[in-house]
């Protein structure tokens, strides 16, 4: 097995001052919101992967399909001898994409925020291609990456519809961001969930078996124990809503009753009203259009368009201009 490096540019755990200033910022204002990227502790990492087992959340499958399908068409394009995938967690799906960029492909650089996640998909890796080289970062994506000097040319997927997970100006510098690490010859491949009937939007955000629901409460497991916060999360009840103008899903934890978090880490102490919700997060979803356009605005042209065959979701190829 060839060895795998890691490299980490978070702090070693999620105490870190990004995770005190998001919840000072974001539970003191109106209405309260998180970001989503602290759902993904190991445990938040493990419930998104049972997420995306679900009946109702087609999306995994759906870009699934689409991977298998294109694989050889996106390999055959750009000739990819790095693939860098942004939130990669479990790198399920991209196996299909490693599969048909060998053997040119010389190294795979997957980058997390969770390192269970990047250490467990890593190691699979590096048993299974012993000739390809993994090198795992540790990274926020919406932070500037700085990635390892891998031949090209490059290939930076971001899966899963992560990007949805965005808010628009986050959006905007992210796909900058994006477009500031490709050379000419490099290329993006995105992966978005599109607009459909709001029912099967909401159902793949709030499933039967409540699995969305602890997904979304893990987040205050996650505050308690990074900064001693007392939420009991059967305080709270889990809530999915379409946005029909925004066009996007938004997570919410609604407060079943009045009550007061006290976050001793912070020496705050945050009071709900019954009934009042904190916005988790969100997840856009997306037409063809939108995408061309977001992408030029970033200096990104839309190359290739390719969907299910529902047309749930697509995969986009796109190159820098
Ligand atoms: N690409 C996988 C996982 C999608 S879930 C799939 O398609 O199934 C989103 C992933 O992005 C999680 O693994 C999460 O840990 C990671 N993530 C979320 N916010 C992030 C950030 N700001 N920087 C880096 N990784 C992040
Ligand atoms: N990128 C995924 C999505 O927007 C993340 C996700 C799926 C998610 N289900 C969730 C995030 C529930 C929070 C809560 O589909």
């Amino acid at each position: 097995m060839s060895p795998f490096l890691l490299t980490r540019t978070l702090p070693e755990d999620a105490t870190g001052a990004d995770l005190r200033a998001d919840v000072l910022q974001g539970m003191t204002r109106t209405p309260k919101e998180l970001p989503p990227k602290w759902f993904y502790d190991a445990r938040g990492s493990e419930l998104f992967e049972e997420i995306t087992r679900l009946p109702e959340y087609y999306p995994t499958r759906a870009e699934r399909e689409i991977l298998i399908a294109r694989a050889p068409e996106i390999a055959a394009a750009t000739g990819a001898r790095t693939l860098v995938e942004l939130g990669s967690g479990s790198s399920e799906k991209t196996r299909h994409l490693i599969d048909a960029l060998l053997p040119e492909l010389a190294a795979y650089v997957p980058v997390d925020v969770s390192e269970s996640a990047l250490t467990g998909a890593a190691e699979a890796l590096a048993a299974d291609l012993p000739d390809l080289q993994v090198h795992a970062l540790v990274a926020d994506f919406t932070r500037g990456l700085a990635l390892p000097g891998t031949p090209g040319p490059r290939l930076v997927a971001f899966l899963g519809g992560t990007i949805g997970n965005l808010l628009p100006s986050e959006r905007a510098a992210f796909l900058r961001s994006v477009r500031a690490l490709l050379a000419p010859g490099d290329a993006l491949l995105l992966g978005t969930d599109l607009v459909k009937d709001p029912a099967t939007l909401v159902a793949a955000y709030d499933d039967a078996a409540g699995v969305t629901a602890a997904f979304n409460k893990n987040v205050l497991s996650v505050l308690a124990r990074e900064l001693g916060a007392d939420a009991d999360p059967a305080d709270f009840d889990h809530v999915a809503v379409w946005d029909g103008d925004r066009e996007w899903i938004e997570m919410r934890l609604r407060a079943r009753h009045g009550l007061t978090v006290k976050i001793p880490e912070l020496d705050l102490a945050v009071t709900f009203e019954a009934g009042e919700e904190m916005r988790t997060e969100v997840s856009a979803k997306f037409r063809q259009e939108g995408v061309r356009a977001e992408l030029a605005v970033a200096g990104l042209e839309l190359a290739r368009w390719w969907t299910d065959e529902e047309g749930r979701f697509a995969l986009s190829l796109a190159t820098a201009v």
